[in-house]
């Protein structure tokens, strides 16, 4: 497969075919996610949840992010992939941003980055964007602010609500966002945000309107144990977790009864040499 770059996906959008993102953590997720041909790899601080059993996202650092960046970018050799600016890596100023991108693209061998919120954040995403490095921005719901925001909420559910996202949307595409990840909001509301903006939107709980959709990996493959939350907009095309649980309860059983390993599994020796051995 070619090489996924930003003229690759604005000709998808120029095409009006659907950008399909999907995360990965590490070198494994990031393989499967670009042999089945996906787009964009993302590198969310998801992974805070996902890979390193944190409740949410907030604590996620740089140095965790660099860390999976890279595994990703070993098993990725196709799309094209963006890492997320984790929380604190990105707000203190301009300067802050850059050089935390540019960590991300030196060191976790990514090809853009993300980052979460408004307006607030046009002269960093232009300081960002000057450095060569593609910007993707990430309005609605951003749970990086969830304390904020009040948890995990739907965004642009009232006429000011939605005016808001839009107008972040604006000021960040004319700082230079390059394509958007619309969260957790009406579809209505991210159709006529993709309609008004003229870079791509990828959609998460967002509708079928935007110009392409991207989903967390590990809950799209249904790799989570049986009862916990997910969100809505989470549609479960595989059960990992069912298929790798009921393979370890039958290796664990036959490891008791001793019916594994059977001799298929094991190396043999002659037994002119075993004799010797067993004198
Ligand atoms: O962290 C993440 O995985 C994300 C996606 C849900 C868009 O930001
Ligand atoms: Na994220």
């Amino acid at each position: 497969r070619k090489k996924v770059t930003m003229q690759t996906l604005s000709n998808l959008y120029k095409k009006g075919e659907p950008i399909a993102m999907l995360t990965a953590h590490d070198f494994p997720s990031a393989h499967a996610a670009d042999a089945a041909g996906i787009d964009v790899v993302l590198v969310g601080d998801s992974l805070g949840m996902v890979a390193l059993g944190l409740d949410n996202t907030t604590e996620v650092v740089m140095d965790e992010m660099i860390l999976h960046c890279r595994s990703v970018s070993r098993g990725a050799k196709s799309a094209f992939i963006v890492g997320d600016l984790p929380m604190g890596s990105y707000e203190i100023c301009p300067e802050q941003a850059v050089e935390s991108s540019l960590r991300l693209v030196k060191e976790g061998r990514v090809h853009g980055v993300k980052i979460e919120g408004g307006e607030e954040l046009g002269p960093t995403i232009k300081r960002i964007t000057q450095a060569g490095i593609p910007v993707v921005g990430h309005v609605g719901l951003t749970p990086q602010r969830q304390n904020a925001l009040g948890g995990f909420r739907v965004q642009g559910k009232t006429c000011t609500s939605a005016m808001k996202l839009l107008h972040d949307a604006m000021v960040m595409q004319e700082a230079g966002v390059f394509m958007f990840v619309l969260e957790a909001m009406p579809p209505e509301v991210a159709s006529l945000i993709t309609q008004k903006l003229n870079v791509p939107t990828i959609g998460i709980g967002a509708g079928n309107g935007c110009s392409g959709q991207v989903l967390v990996q590990v809950d799209m493959t249904g790799n989570f144990q049986p009862g916990r939350f997910v969100p809505k907009f989470v549609k479960k095309y595989a059960d990992v977790w069912g298929e790798a649980t009921r393979g370890i309860t039958q290796y664990r059983d036959e490891v008791k009864s001793r019916a594994f390993p059977s001799q298929e599994f094991t190396y043999p020796i002659t037994k002119e040499e075993l004799e010797r051995f067993e004198e």
